[in-house]
């Protein structure tokens, strides 16, 4: 069925929703482009005079609001007027792992697809193309497929005249998603009917080379951006399980990074060490993997994949190890300053940070947390702690949040550093050091400090896959 895309509607003003539809609204002015959420206050948010009050904090993101929110982009909780006026529906709600029930732990919860689906079935006008832009199990099209075939025929209409499923996975990085938007490596389309396809990949070709748009079959689409995550993660695995070999050994990762990046096969990106990855896709992602190779008898391939989360773990547990070790072996009622909160640089996103996990083992060793991040607020590192932590530890005071770094690290017996922030980067240890209490450690666990143009040699600094 030709289609000319007139009007877009989003559902789920999440990380992906919000910046994707924004750059499609800025390329295309003559596309209506809704963001609907069945969150006021995130649609609140979104609809915020000041653009510092966006849900999400993403680079360049307030610019292009600013240009052509109120034109023709808009966000609403008026979910079913929305639908009935869309000639394509992008889904793009969470999909977060099973915390209960088969498959708890690594199956993907697909309560809010279904959900949408059952919506777009309902209110849906004419011949609508949906499309999957959440990360979903291979096969899930065929599950939407269905949803929307049985309210068909209750409406005694044939599925292809009134539906058309396509997967169109994002890719793009947080904290990077404008640019990843803007100039994309990759978009990938996967669907059967042609039309649809074309009518898709019309969008993208506004601002993307049409050699960059590639179209598949559904399941290709569906499992590459699983796969995709997965290789990713397993880079990051692997770097942060020769970190500690160079540890041992006296080397350096960073110079075995290049060294060994430098080999185009390999390629010198995501190849830093650091405390493991965190963020909302890996660990889903590659649970979610596993679950479907146990599925179809795959055990091997499972375990494969099994050991990336396994190393993952073990890189934050190893870290902790170490921060026990250097301290003499206690750090009950010793002062840490903790720079950084959120998962990576550039976002306000905490889900899953590595920083999650490693403050609350320090917690539970009794020491007090003074943490500092440029772009989380207080009220989420609160959230996220006592959602990991026992109740015993939620009244005893053992962390805080500082406005400003020096509060973090005045008087601290160590600093650990987790996010790397381009103003960690610029930080005079030199003179924090002075103010820290000997003999004070700084845990860099990103490798933020270039050692070599300190002044004062003899601050004690420990990097991650740096030995001596
Ligand atoms: C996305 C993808 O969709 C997910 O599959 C991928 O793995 C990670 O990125 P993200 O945008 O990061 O999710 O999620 P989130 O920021 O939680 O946004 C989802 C939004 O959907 C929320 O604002 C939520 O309120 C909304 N939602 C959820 C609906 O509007 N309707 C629903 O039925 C469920
Ligand atoms: C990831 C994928 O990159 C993206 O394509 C997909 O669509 C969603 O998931 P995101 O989670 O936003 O994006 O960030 P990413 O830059 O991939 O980083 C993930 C985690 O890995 C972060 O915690 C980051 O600090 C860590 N990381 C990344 C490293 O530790 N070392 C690296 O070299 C790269």
């Amino acid at each position: 069925m030709n289609q000319d895309i007139k009007n877009i509607c989003c559902i789920g003003a999440g990380y992906v929703g919000g910046p994707t539809m924004s750059v499609i609204a800025s390329n295309c002015p003559n596309i209506q482009v809704n963001v609907v959420d069945i969150n006021p206050e995130r649609v609140a948010a979104w609809n915020d005079r000041d653009i510092a009050n966006l849900p999400i904090y993403e680079p360049g993101l307030g610019q292009i609001i600013k240009k052509c929110r109120g034109y023709n982009l808009h966000f609403s909780t008026n979910i079913e007027e929305n639908i009935s006026k869309a000639d394509l529906i992008f889904i793009s709600v969470n999909t977060p792992t099973k915390t209960s029930g088969i498959g708890a732990g690594q199956a993907i919860d697909l309560k809010w697809v279904e959900e949408s689906s059952r919506t777009i079935a309902k209110y849906a006008k004419g011949f609508t193309i949906v499309v999957e832009k959440s990360t979903l199990p291979v096969k899930t099209a065929q599950k939407i497929k269905e949803i929307l075939q049985a309210t068909s025929a209750n409406k005694g209409v044939s599925f292809e005249k009134k539906f058309s499923v396509l997967s169109n996975p994002e890719f793009l990085a947080e904290g990077n998603a404008i640019k990843n938007l803007e100039e994309p490596d990759r978009i990938l389309i996967g669907g059967d009917d042609e039309e649809s396809i074309k009518a898709l990949a019309g969008i993208y070709s506004k601002w993307v080379d049409v050699k960059k748009i590639l179209t598949t079959d559904l399941w290709s689409s569906e499992l590459s951006k699983l796969i995709a995550n997965a290789f990713l993660a397993q880079r990051i695995s692997s770097i942060n399980s020769m970190s500690a070999l160079c540890e041992i050994t006296g080397a350096h990762i960073k110079d075995v990074a290049v060294a060994v990046g430098a080999d185009k096969r390999i390629g010198k990106y995501f190849l830093n060490a650091g405390p493991g990855f965190g963020g909302s896709c890996f660990k889903k992602d590659i649970s979610n993997l596993i679950y479907i190779c146990n599925h179809y008898g795959l055990y091997e391939v499972s375990e494969y994949w099994q050991k990336v989360l396994d190393i993952n773990n073990w890189q934050q547990r190893r870290l902790i190890e170490i921060i026990l070790k250097k301290l003499f072996g206690t750090i009950s009622e010793k002062k840490i300053a903790i720079l950084g909160f959120s998962f990576k640089a550039d976002t306000n996103d905490t889900r899953e940070s590595p920083a999650i996990f490693i403050c609350k083992k320090l917690i539970e060793e009794g020491a007090n947390l003074y943490i500092y991040d440029p772009k989380v607020n207080n009220n989420q590192i609160d959230y996220d702690l006592k959602r990991v932590l026992e109740k015993s530890f939620h009244e005893k005071d053992l962390w805080q949040c500082c406005e400003l770094i020096e509060e973090a690290t005045n008087n601290a017996d160590a600093a650990v550093i987790l996010t790397e922030w381009d103003e960690f980067k610029k930080l005079n240890w030199n003179d924090i050091n002075k103010m820290m209490r000997q003999p004070a450690w700084i845990f860099d666990t990103r490798s933020t400090i270039e050692i070599k143009k300190l002044a004062n040699k003899n601050i004690n600094i420990w990097q991650t896959g740096f030995g001596n």
